[in-house]
């Protein structure tokens, strides 16, 4: 295992994301972040040192002390326990929401009124509900959206897409993605859904974004707590596997692990009449330790180690976008589509038949 490092560079937009207008040129999009826990701390992070075009005006989080410290750490000159003083903001023109789930079709509709651009965690609600309250919102607004499914951003994800794109693996027919954590420490603060609705939904939206167009039609699924089985009565469920079939017959798994004891593990497959594709499988630092027990290579512990320049890259993007540099991504489309899966599958687990995707789009 190897632990996180930074590493002090300016990241580039990725060449397919955005066009060659010079984004240094333009005033840096001022942002808040919102909610500034793992992920907002770590977003804020790299809006204030690594993206390109983005500057971190301010931070809020209802945890005393928490936005000021980070706002200290990042050299921002704002922060609140009350996320409506940065929308007040003019100098906020996006925020990056990274509170937890259920609050962010609620801030959604905040950011949306008040005319700022949003950048949103996945996933953007845990009801179907609660997301199209969202989108109209965004729609209603016309503000820029983009959902934090970074791996859409990832090098090796966007060379698996672009073989799709290019027709070089022919007909797809198969695909396949999964998600490992690597240790099920805290499970007091895993809410029940978890394994689809913040999980797996990254592997559904991988597994739509690698599809060729197609769209998944019927889910089955199954789940359980097969890592600490007495929290199975509390709604835990710490292990899944589930079965998609795509509206032009293709067929897709995806399955999920809250406690991979080699690490953080994330892959994806997609195989088609001309060829196949793999993505994933990280490895670390190119050191091999050789010894009389054979060889040891270290991996990846922790989601960021896998995705530390995805997320950059995506808020890059979002900047570029923002400034009407880049074309939409990942946008409230994507973000419900994915949705809608993870509702199919928590519903499959549920009545143990494969649920129509249809049936949950109603
Ligand atoms: N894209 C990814 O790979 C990825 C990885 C991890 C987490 N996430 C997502 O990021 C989001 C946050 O996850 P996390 O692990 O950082 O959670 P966390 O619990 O570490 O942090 C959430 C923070 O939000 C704050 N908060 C609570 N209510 C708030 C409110 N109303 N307004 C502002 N802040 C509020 C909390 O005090 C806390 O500090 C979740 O939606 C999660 O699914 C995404």
């Amino acid at each position: 295992m190897y632990l996180s490092y930074d590493r002090p560079i300016a990241a580039q937009p990725l060449a397919f994301h955005t066009s060659t207008v010079n984004s240094s040129l333009e005033r840096p999009v001022g942002f808040g972040v919102i909610g500034v826990g793992l992920m907002g701390e770590f977003h804020a992070a790299n809006l204030a040192r690594r993206v390109d075009g983005a500057q971190l005006v301010g931070l809020a989080d209802p945890q005393p002390g928490l936005a000021e410290a980070a706002a200290g750490r990042f050299g921002a000159r704002l922060w609140t326990r009350d996320y409506q003083d940065l929308l007040s903001n003019p100098d906020v023109e996006a925020v990056v929401i990274a509170a937890p789930a259920h609050h962010h079709a609620s801030t959604v509709v905040a950011a949306a009124q008040a005319g700022k651009a949003i950048f949103c965690e996945k996933p953007l609600a845990n009801t179907l509900a609660d997301a199209d309250r969202a989108i109209e919102a965004v729609t209603h607004a016309g503000v820029p959206f983009q959902i934090g499914f970074q791996r859409r951003f990832d090098a090796g994800f966007r060379g698996a897409r672009a073989l799709v794109d290019t027709g070089k693996l022919g007909e797809i027919q198969l695909l396949r993605s999964l998600t490992r954590d690597p240790l099920l420490d805290e499970p007091e603060r895993v809410t029940a859904g978890a394994i689809f609705l913040e999980t797996l939904i990254h592997d559904f939206d991988v597994l739509r974004f690698l599809a060729g167009g197609a769209e998944p039609v019927e889910v089955y699924a199954h789940a359980d707590a097969l890592i600490l089985p007495d929290w199975r009565s509390r709604g835990l469920l710490d292990t899944a596997a589930v079965m998609l079939r795509y509206t032009n017959g293709a067929l897709a798994t995806a399955d999920a692990s809250f406690q991979a004891v080699y690490g953080y593990d994330v892959r994806a497959e997609v195989f088609g009449t001309l060829g196949m594709a793999n993505v994933g499988d990280v490895v670390g630092p190119s050191l091999v330790h050789h010894s009389r027990a054979g060889m040891t290579r270290s991996r990846p512990h922790w989601f960021i180690d896998v995705f530390r320049e995805a997320y950059v890259a995506e808020l890059v993007h979002f900047a570029a976008f923002v400034r009407g540099n880049a074309e939409a991504d990942n946008t409230v489309g994507d973000a419900r589509a994915a949705l809608v899966l993870a509702l199919a599958a928590a519903r499959s687990v549920q009545t143990r038949r494969p649920v129509q995707v249809s049936d949950v789009t109603g």
